[in-house]
């Protein structure tokens, strides 16, 4: 079974997948660490994220020296790897987050990270912008997450205390560069996570999910 949970940045996707993957106890797969494990990559090489060649060439030449940039869905959350090395603490900077939309733009790079998950076998649950229309659009149940921009800012200043204006600013640009392969599938459950506590909304996600033969 694959289960995809979409929807706009900070609405929950991650937690309410978690919570649903154990629920399931199938693991949950995040491609947006691997958005911003590329731009990572990309910025600590000082590689220019208008052109997606030398990304590519970067990803391809990590994958052939034997320290691929990889994606872990462990129990306790997804890792990134580069070979031995754990980088996972390194992808939720103000500077990914300030850069991950114009990579995200890059078509060669959008392939390269369907690729990756087309390479972990079913069952999970994807979670994304595009999981349940580009990637994986054969998937069981879809679910599309939303809330106002205002209660996705308080949610990360609860996270980590910083300025709410700015975070709900830096949310709108995000929402607004990530418009293009954000549109929810046709046939996704909408959910609003501004009401409802997580166990409310992961528990209305699996009401929705099909019986098992
Ligand atoms: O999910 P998260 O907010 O961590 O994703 C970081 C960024 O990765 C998004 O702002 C978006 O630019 C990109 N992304 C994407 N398609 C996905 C997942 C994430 O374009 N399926």
């Amino acid at each position: 079974m694959i289960v995809t949970i979409d929807g706009v940045a900070a609405s929950g996707k991650s937690s309410v997948a978690s919570g649903v993957a154990r629920a399931l106890n199938i693991p949950y797969l995040s491609s947006g660490l691997l958005y911003r494990a590329a731009t990572w990559a990309a910025l600590s090489q000082r590689l220019p994220l208008t052109d997606a060649a030398p990304l590519l060439s970067l990803l391809n030449r990590w994958e052939a020296d034997g320290t691929p940039l990889t994606l872990r869905p462990l129990p306790q959350g997804n890792e990134i790897w580069v070979g031995e090395q754990n980088v996972t603490d390194l992808l939720h900077t103000t500077e990914v987050d300030a850069h991950v939309s114009a990579a995200a733009q890059l078509p060669e790079l959008r392939a390269w990270v369907d690729a990756q998950l087309h390479r972990i076998s079913p069952p999970f649950v994807a979670e994304g912008r595009d999981m349940g229309t580009a990637v994986f659009p054969q998937a069981q149940a879809k679910f599309y997450l939303e809330a106002s921009a205002r209660v996705r800012a308080q949610r990360r200043v609860q996270e980590r205390p910083q300025d709410l204006e700015s975070v709900e600013a830096a949310l709108r640009l995000r929402d607004e560069r990530d418009a293009r392969q954000s549109a929810p599938a046709p046939d996704a459950v909408h959910i609003d996570t501004g009401s409802g506590t997580l166990e409310q909304i992961i528990a209305q996600v699996l009401s929705h999910l099909p019986a098992p033969p």
